[in-house]
């Protein structure tokens, strides 16, 4: 599993925060139980209306739905950006309400990696530097997070663009340095708000395989779009419409893949 995996050098740099799922619980890394969010006015704006949802380790799950149908909003919520106005989150079963604010920032900087469409990359930095930044609130050292920066954005095939500035890279390579940021500090859950959403057809299908690679690397992964081929192309799709889960549908994903990787593991015979 992958936790197994963890780096032992990075874990032995003494991470500032990590919440280890409790023994005998279920691998649940997020949980969302009666979650709303309203936003006052006239009338009153219901962005999230009980929301009851969780996602286990290693899933890849589309959240789609119509503009302002709540998606933002959900993946906000989820990452504690934002609180909700009535109901619980959880992460890693634990209740994100009960912590204080140190708390609440050393959970979403160890555990939550984040993707938006912007890239929100600091533009004079180097892409190892705004890798590396990914790991300042935890208490790694430079060197190390220089080198496991180096490790992430070779994960996502930009080891030739080490020393390179935002300016100077398309689209699709910033937004892979946005992941890479997104994933070096291998976090429970990596939550992309519409990752694609300012790049071209044949530049999103390789986020997107990158991102289904990375789940099949062990990451959690949840992505927002609008876009249905993306949405069909996962293996599990939660549906907004109106703030409310209209559906959640776990079926085998709309792609080519080699037939060994679709089939679970008792039918290998590997597990
Ligand atoms: N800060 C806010 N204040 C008031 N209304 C908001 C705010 N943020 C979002 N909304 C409203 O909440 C609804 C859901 O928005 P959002 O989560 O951004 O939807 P989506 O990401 O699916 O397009 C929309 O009606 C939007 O206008
Ligand atoms: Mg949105």
């Amino acid at each position: 599993m992958r936790r197994a995996n963890r780096r032992s050098s990075a874990d032995g740099e003494g991470r500032a925060f990590s919440t280890p799922p409790r023994p005998g619980l279920s691998n649940t890394v997020m949980e969302l139980r009666g979650v709303s969010k309203h936003y006052p006015g006239t009338p009153p704006v219901r962005a999230l209306d009980e929301v009851t949802m969780s996602v286990a380790e290693g899933e890849l799950v589309g959240i789609v739905g119509a503009s302002g149908s709540g998606k933002s909003t959900l993946l906000n919520i989820i990452g504690t950006l934002d609180r909700p106005t009535s109901g619980q989150v959880l992460i890693e079963q634990t209740p994100v309400a009960e912590l204080s604010d140190a708390g609440l920032a050393g959970l979403r900087s160890s555990r939550i990696g984040f993707v938006f469409q912007q890239f929100h990359l600091l533009e004079a930095a180097t892409a190892v530097d705004n890798v590396a930044t990914g790991l300042v609130y935890q208490g790694v050292r430079k060197g190390l997070r220089r080198s496991l920066a180096k490790e992430a954005l070779e994960k996502v095939g930009l080891g030739h663009r080490l020393q390179h500035k935002p300016p100077k890279m398309s689209g699709g390579e910033r937004q892979r340095v946005a992941i890479a940021r997104a994933i070096v500090g291998d976090p429970a859950i990596v939550l992309a708000d519409e990752p694609t959403g300012n790049l071209d057809s044949q530049t999103s299908a390789g986020i997107i395989d990158l991102l289904r690679r990375l789940n099949q690397d062990g990451s959690t992964i949840i992505i927002i779009t609008h876009d249905p081929g993306l949405a069909a192309s996962l293996p599990r799709r939660v549906t907004l419409t109106d703030g409310r889960v209209s559906d959640d549908n776990v079926s085998a994903p709309v792609v080519d893949e080699p037939a060994s990787d679709k089939s679970p593991a008792w039918i290998r015979g590997t597990s």
